[in-house]
């Protein structure tokens, strides 16, 4: 299961990349203001400085909804570094340009995805990585690991090579279960990935080896 941190802000990036256990970095407009970023240029720097502290993919995603503004956007995206995968809204003009890009050998993250019958198209379209969002769904009291399990079903029923991108991720229990469920990446905020670690055990159990080493080494 690859791990991608969901975030524009380079220290949490460079806390998860230091752990050694980092796939790959997504981002959104909505990360990307959090930090202050803003205007295109600046917006493009920052997806540089991205690229050079991690070294898997980075999802950059298209502001644009019409389809000619989504495939400038996306090819300027592309160009700007080879870890530069495009990420598109799940709209007709989104899958469309999907369609577009993988057909060039571009990258794609199909985003905003909340149904099955919407990852069944981002496949279709060629998408490489497609991003259901499980925290949005279980704030509204539905079940998001459920639409994992169905996306995972269907793509294994014809083999499409799309990666199931669990996106929206809120906290440990989130990876555990898409993990079991057969996700591809899960990506979420840096607390996701460094709360897998903790376990009150580890630390009492740490602590009394150190405590009974020090006894006899005092
Ligand atoms: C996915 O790529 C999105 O950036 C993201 O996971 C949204 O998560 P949120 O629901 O916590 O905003």
């Amino acid at each position: 299961m690859k791990f991608f941190i969901d975030t524009a802000n380079l220290s949490d990036i460079a806390e998860a990349q230091a752990l050694g256990v980092l796939d790959g970095v997504t981002t959104n407009p909505s990360l990307m203001a959090k930090e202050g970023v803003t205007g295109s240029d600046a917006i493009l720097a920052h997806y540089k400085k991205i690229c050079e502290l991690v070294e898997g993919d980075v999802s950059a995603e298209v502001i644009s909804t019409d389809y000619e503004g989504m495939i400038k956007e996306g090819e300027a995206l592309a160009v700007l570094h080879p870890q530069i995968v495009v990420k598109l809204p799940m709209i007709a003009n989104g899958v469309k340009a999907c369609k577009y890009f993988s057909d060039k050998g571009i990258r794609t993250n199909v985003t905003l995805v909340f149904s099955a019958g919407q990852a069944l198209l981002a496949a279709k379209a060629g998408a490489t990585y497609v991003s259901p969002f499980l925290g949005r769904l279980d704030d509204i009291s539905t079940d998001g690991l459920n639409l994992i399990s169905e996306i995972r079903l269907i793509y294994d029923n014809y083999g499409f090579k799309t990666q199931i991108l669990a996106a929206s991720i809120r906290n440990t229990m989130h990876v555990i279960n898409c993990a079991k469920i057969g996700s591809d990446v899960m990506t979420g905020p840096l607390s996701s990935i460094t709360g897998l670690l903790k376990h009150p055990l580890t630390d009492s159990g740490l602590a009394k080896f150190l405590e009974d080493y020090k006894k006899g080494n005092g």
